[in-house]
Order: structure tokens, then C-alpha cells, then sequence
């Protein structure tokens, strides 16, 4: 167990207000369409459990996961832009990792051209299993509308 780990069980709207600004730094280069206040409130209301990191009172990073019976989607992990490659996502992805029991596999869709978090993955033993074409729409700058494939990295517990 991890004591900077938290699991967000209700609304809190301080909490999620840092989680949007830490997903807009994290994503920010990748042009997509930042997720807003109410793209949170959803997946709560999914029952998607949300864990993030903690440390001197300010979150740094966190993980979204929905849970099913015999595996686990990552839906994304995100650290705060400065803070990153300081092993804050690898502290959350290893907390999700022995979270989820011996009889289940893990997965992520990833950007194409999101070779660091590609590279984070595999480092955690994630192999690419199949791709999904023209999957993420690009939201800004000068590739606006085009369409990046996606990747589905698994990792079997
Ligand atoms: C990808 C991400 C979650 C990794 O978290 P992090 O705290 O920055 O990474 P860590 O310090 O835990 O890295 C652990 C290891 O993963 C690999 N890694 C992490 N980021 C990497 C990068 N940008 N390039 C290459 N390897 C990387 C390295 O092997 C690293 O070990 P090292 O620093 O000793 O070489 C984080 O950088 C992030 O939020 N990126 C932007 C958002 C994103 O792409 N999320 C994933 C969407 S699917």
C-alpha cells in the first residue's frame, strides 16, 4: 500500500478541479479534446474508481480505471507536466496492478504517437495486442480534425 495514494469515493469538487487542470498539463501537447469538470462527474457516476497521488497536501497525478469481473480498463493516468518521470504514474500503475486480482488482465488504449506513455507500458510488462485506426480526433493546432490511430497495450496478471 501506498500512503500518497487516495481513492476519490464521492464528488469533491476541490479534488476534481485539480484532476481536470493535471489532465489538461499532461495531455496538453497531444492536442485532444481536454476532458472538462462533468467528463469526471460521469465517470464517477459510472462507477469508474478514480485514485490519485497526494504529496505535501497537492496532487500530483491519478489513475482512472473501471473495474470489471475479469479485467480492468485503464481509462487514462496522468501526472502534473513537472512532476513527471519522477515514478508518480509508475506508483499508481503498480497500485492498480495489486488492485486488481491474479485472475485478471489489464488494458489501455494509447495514442499511436504517445511513445512515452508507450514506453511506460511496456516497461510494466504491457505488450500491444491490437490497434484501432483513426481512433482519437486531434481537437487543435494545425492537424485539427485528422485522426490518430490507437493502440491496445495488455498486461496478463
Ligand atoms: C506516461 C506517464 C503517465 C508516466 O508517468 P511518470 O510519472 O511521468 O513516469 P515514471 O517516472 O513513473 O516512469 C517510469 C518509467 O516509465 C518509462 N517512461 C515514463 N515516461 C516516459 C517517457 N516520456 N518517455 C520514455 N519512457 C518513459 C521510463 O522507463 C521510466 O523510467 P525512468 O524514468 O527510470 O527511465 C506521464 O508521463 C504522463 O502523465 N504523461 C502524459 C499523459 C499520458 O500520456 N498518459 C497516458 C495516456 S494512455
Amino acid at each position: 500500500m501506498n500512503s500518497n495514494i487516495k481513492i476519490l469515493s464521492e464528488v469533491d469538487q476541490n479534488i476534481l478541479i485539480n484532476l481536470v487542470k493535471i489532465h489538461f498539463s499532461a495531455f496538453k501537447k497531444f492536442n485532444l479534446r481536454p476532458w472538462k469538470y462533468k467528463d469526471f462527474i460521469d465517470f464517477l457516476n459510472s462507477g469508474f474508481k478514480v485514485f490519485y497521488y497526494v504529496s505535501e497536501k497537492k496532487i500530483l497525478g491519478f489513475i482512472i480505471v473501471n473495474c470489471n469481473l475479469d479485467f480492468i480498463e485503464i481509462i487514462t493516468i496522468a501526472i502534473d507536466k513537472p512532476h513527471q518521470r519522477k515514478k508518480i504514474g509508475n506508483s499508481l500503475l503498480q497500485y492498480v496492478i495489486n488492485y486488481g486480482r491474479l485472475d485478471k488482465f489489464l488494458y489501455i488504449e494509447v495514442a499511436k504517437n504517445n511513445y512515452g506513455a508507450i514506453d511506460f507500458y511496456k516497461k510494466h510488462g504491457f505488450n500491444i495486442c491490437s490497434e484501432r485506426k483513426n481512433y482519437y480526433l486531434i481537437h487543435s493546432g494545425k492537424d485539427r480534425g485528422s485522426r490518430i490511430d490507437a493502440l491496445i497495450m495488455k498486461l496478463i496478471l
